[in-house]
C-alpha cells in the first residue's frame, strides 16, 4: 500500500466540513475588515526565503523542502506566507494604488521538514493576513484583535495572547551587544546552536527550545529595557489600542519569534487547553517594516500574522466545540423502475438548479433501502417517484420529519418546497420572522452572516 508522506493528513468527512466551516468564517471575518484574498506560489525562488525569512532562523537551515527544476533554478516550497505575498505586493507594484495601506490574506499549504508530532506538521495550512504600508500602531492592534476575534468567533476559551516590542534598529543593536555580552562567558554551557546564534542573531538564543528552562536564560537581559523613547513610545500606543479594542493581552519579553524580518511588535497567541501539547502557538506575527526594501522594493513598513490551522481544529476538538455544520440534504429522490429513474435524472438536476440541496439513488437499491439511505443522509423531504402519479402530474412528498405525506401537482412541486423547507428554518437573526417571511433588511440570511 502506498501510504501518505510523514508529517501530512488527509482530510475528508466531517473533518473536511469542519475544516469548510472554519474557512468560510474565515472569509466572511476578512470581509468584515476589507482583506482582499490573494494567492500566490507554493513555489517560489530558493533566494526568496533565504532573503526574506532569513539565512539564520532554523527554517531556512533546517527545515525547507528545496529542489532543482529541469530548468536547472534553484526552487522551494513555501515554508510561510509573508515572503510570498511580499514578493508579490513588490512585482506588481501594490505600493503605487490608489488605496493603501494594502490589506491582505491568503489561506494554503505551507511546507517545513520537522520532525512531526501532534500539531507539527510537514504540510500545514495558514491563514494568515499582511497589511502593507501603514507603521501606524492601530494597525498592530488590528491585527492582533483579527487573530483574536477568529478565536473568539469559533467559541475557544483558553487563549493568551502574549505580546512584545523588539523595537526599531537602534533598539535592537544595543540589546544584541548586551545579549553578547552576557551570554558569551556562558556559551560553552549552552547547546550547538546557540553557539551558532551568538555569532549570527543572538536574539535568537532566546528562542532556543533545548536551553529556555536553563538559569542563564531566565536571567538575560530583556528587551523591553533597552527600547529607545520612540519605540518604547510606539509599543504603548499598540497596547492602548488592544485595551480600546479590548483584546486581553500580557507583555512577555520572550517574545522574539523564529523568523529574522521582525521589528517593533511580535505577538503569539497560546492555546491554554489542558492535553494541547507543546506546539501550543496557534497563531503568531509581527511587524516587519524593512522587509519590502530586504526583498528590493521601497521603504514600506508590513504587519502581518499567520495561525496555522491545523492547530486550530485541534484545539476545536481539544475545547471539545460543536460547530454548527450542517449535516442534511433538503431532498431525497427515490424511484424504482426505468422510466421513474429517467424522471428522476431531470427532476434532480432542476431542484438542484433551483437551489435544494439534492440527493438520490445510483447503486440499484430497492425502496427500502433507499428510506435508509434518505436518514443516513438526514433528508428532510422524501420524494417517492411513480409511473402512476408521473402520468397524472403528480408527485409524492414526504416530511422525513413528521412521516406527514402529501401528493403534489408537479408544476407546484418547487414552490411547495421552498415553502415547506423555509418554515422549517426559524429567522435566527432576532428579527422575530420564519426565514421566509425576512424582508432581509436584517442581513440575516447573507452567505456570509456572523455575528460578532
Ligand atoms: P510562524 O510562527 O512560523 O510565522 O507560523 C505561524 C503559525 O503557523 C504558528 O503559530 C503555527 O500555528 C503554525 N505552524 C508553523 N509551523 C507549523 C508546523 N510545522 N505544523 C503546524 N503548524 C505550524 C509565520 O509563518 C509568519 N509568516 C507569520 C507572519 C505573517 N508574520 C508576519 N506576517
Amino acid at each position: 500500500m502506498i501510504t501518505k508522506p510523514k508529517g501530512c493528513h488527509d482530510i475528508y468527512g466531517i473533518e473536511a466540513k469542519k475544516w469548510k466551516y472554519v474557512n468560510n468564517l474565515i472569509d466572511a471575518v476578512c470581509e468584515r475588515y476589507n482583506y482582499q484574498f490573494i494567492r500566490t506560489p507554493i513555489f517560489e525562488s530558493t533566494e526568496l526565503f533565504h532573503r526574506g525569512v532569513g539565512e539564520s532562523s532554523d527554517i531556512v537551515t533546517k527545515e525547507t523542502y528545496d529542489f532543482i527544476d529541469r530548468g536547472d533554478r534553484k526552487m522551494t516550497l513555501r515554508p510561510e506566507g509573508t515572503a510570498g505575498v511580499v514578493r508579490s505586493y513588490i512585482e506588481n507594484k501594490m505600493y503605487g494604488e490608489a488605496s493603501q495601506p494594502v490589506k491582505l490574506y491568503y489561506n494554503g499549504t505551507m511546507y517545513r521538514y520537522e520532525r512531526p508530532q501532534s500539531g507539527r506538521d510537514r504540510e500545514l495550512t495558514q491563514f494568515g493576513i499582511e497589511v502593507l504600508g501603514s507603521d501606524d500602531p492601530m494597525i498592530d492592534a488590528e491585527v492582533i484583535s483579527i487573530a483574536v476575534n477568529i478565536y473568539k468567533l469559533i467559541g475557544l476559551q483558553g487563549i493568551k495572547v502574549n505580546i512584545n516590542s523588539l523595537g526599531d534598529k537602534e533598539s535592537r543593536d544595543h540589546y544584541r551587544k548586551a545579549l553578547v555580552e552576557y551570554f558569551t562567558p556562558h556559551i560553552d554551557e549552552m547547546c550547538e546552536d546557540c553557539k551558532n546564534r551568538l555569532e549570527k542573531n543572538p536574539l535568537r538564543i532566546l528562542d532556543c527550545k533545548v536551553d529556555c528552562d536553563s538559569e542563564i536564560m531566565k536571567k538575560a537581559p530583556k528587551i523591553t529595557d533597552y527600547l529607545n523613547d520612540e519605540s518604547k513610545k510606539r509599543f504603548e500606543q499598540v497596547q492602548k489600542y488592544l485595551s480600546l479594542l479590548d483584546i486581553d493581552y500580557v507583555v512577555n519579553p520572550k517574545i522574539v519569534r523564529g523568523l529574522d524580518y521582525y521589528d517593533h511588535t511580535v505577538f503569539e497567541i497560546e492555546a491554554m487547553v489542558e492535553d494541547f501539547g507543546s506546539q501550543n502557538v496557534l497563531g503568531a506575527g509581527g511587524r516587519y517594516n524593512s522587509l519590502v526594501k530586504e526583498l528590493g522594493g521601497p521603504e514600506i513598513p508590513g504587519m502581518g500574522f499567520a495561525m496555522g490551522l491545523g492547530r486550530l481544529m485541534l484545539a476545536i476538538e481539544k475545547e471539545d466545540i460543536k460547530l454548527p455544520i450542517d449535516h442534511s440534504m433538503d431532498v431525497f429522490v427515490m424511484y424504482v423502475s426505468d422510466t421513474e429513474k429517467d424522471y428522476a435524472t431531470t427532476l434532480v438536476q432542476e431542484l438542484r438548479m433551483n437551489g435544494f440541496k439534492v440527493d438520490t439513488e445510483y447503486t440499484g437499491r430497492g425502496l427500502k433501502a433507499q428510506f435508509k439511505q434518505a436518514d443516513r443522509l438526514n433528508s428532510k423531504f422524501l420524494i417517492i417517484l411513480n409511473d402512476e402519479d408521473l402520468k397524472n402530474n403528480e408527485i409524492k412528498v414526504k416530511d422525513n420529519t413528521t412521516k406527514e405525506e402529501e401528493t403534489v401537482e408537479l408544476d407546484y412541486l418547487m414552490y411547495y418546497l421552498d415553502e415547506k423547507l423555509s418554515l422549517e428554518e426559524e429567522c435566527d437573526c432576532g428579527c422575530d420572522h420564519s426565514d421566509h417571511e425576512c424582508n432581509g433588511n436584517c442581513h440575516c440570511h447573507d452567505e456570509d452572516s456572523i455575528e460578532f
